[in-house]
């Protein structure tokens, strides 16, 4: 599979098989994140994987009681390090942290995690972005500090479900030449 096809093939999935994800293919898919893209090099992506099923039905629970996901039989919890970028003092991120570093540091995250969506697919994994939770109950449940953004949950697994491709705005609509 090349490029090309993972990212026409992929979609969100969220029927799963309950074969467990291989041990190699969850370092392989940890090494994607470690070898993607940030500003400065700065790395700020944590990564917490999640396999228990009492673990699993906790995060479900906490995101908004989504039930199809605790039969996923991975997750991988994207974490930014805000001390990345800012080493020093007392901190204390969340949705409504404004801060210019912040905002790096969750695009930093965001390109680590798409590396791993993109390299599932071509590992024969399917996979689905979570991200409707509150920082204050996500970082509870995971234990992380709140010095650090969960910038979003990858549900991995074998997928059990093809579906349709979602619609997509048209370059028409999205690209624009030279200027805005
Ligand atoms: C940052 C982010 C957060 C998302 N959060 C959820 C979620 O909490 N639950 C869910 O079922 N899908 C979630 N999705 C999946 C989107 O609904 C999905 O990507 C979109 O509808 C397009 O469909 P496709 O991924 O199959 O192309 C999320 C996607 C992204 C990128």
């Amino acid at each position: 599979m090349d490029v090309k096809q993972a990212i026409f093939e992929r979609r969100s999935v969220r029927k799963f098989k309950n074969n467990p994800v291989e041990e190699e293919k969850i370092i392989d898919l940890l090494e994607a994140a470690r070898l993607a893209p940030t500003g400065s090099n700065t790395q700020s992506g944590r990564f917490i994987v999640i396999r228990s099923q009492e673990m699993r039905q906790t995060v479900a629970q906490t995101s908004h009681d989504q039930k199809w996901m605790a039969k996923a039989p991975l997750y991988i919890a994207c974490v930014a390090d805000i001390r990345a970028r800012i080493a020093e003092g007392e901190f204390y991120v969340d949705e409504l942290s404004s801060p210019h570093e912040v905002k790096q540091c969750i695009r930093d995250v965001a390109i680590q995690a798409e590396h791993i969506v993109l390299r599932a697919q071509e590992l024969g994994l399917s996979t689905c972005w979570i991200g409707w939770y509150t920082q204050e109950e996500i970082r509870n449940v995971l234990g992380v500090p709140q010095d650090k953004y969960v910038v979003g949950i990858l549900v991995v697994g074998y997928g059990y479900e093809t579906p349709s491709p979602r619609p997509r705005k048209s370059l028409d609509e999205i690209v624009h030449y030279e200027k805005w």
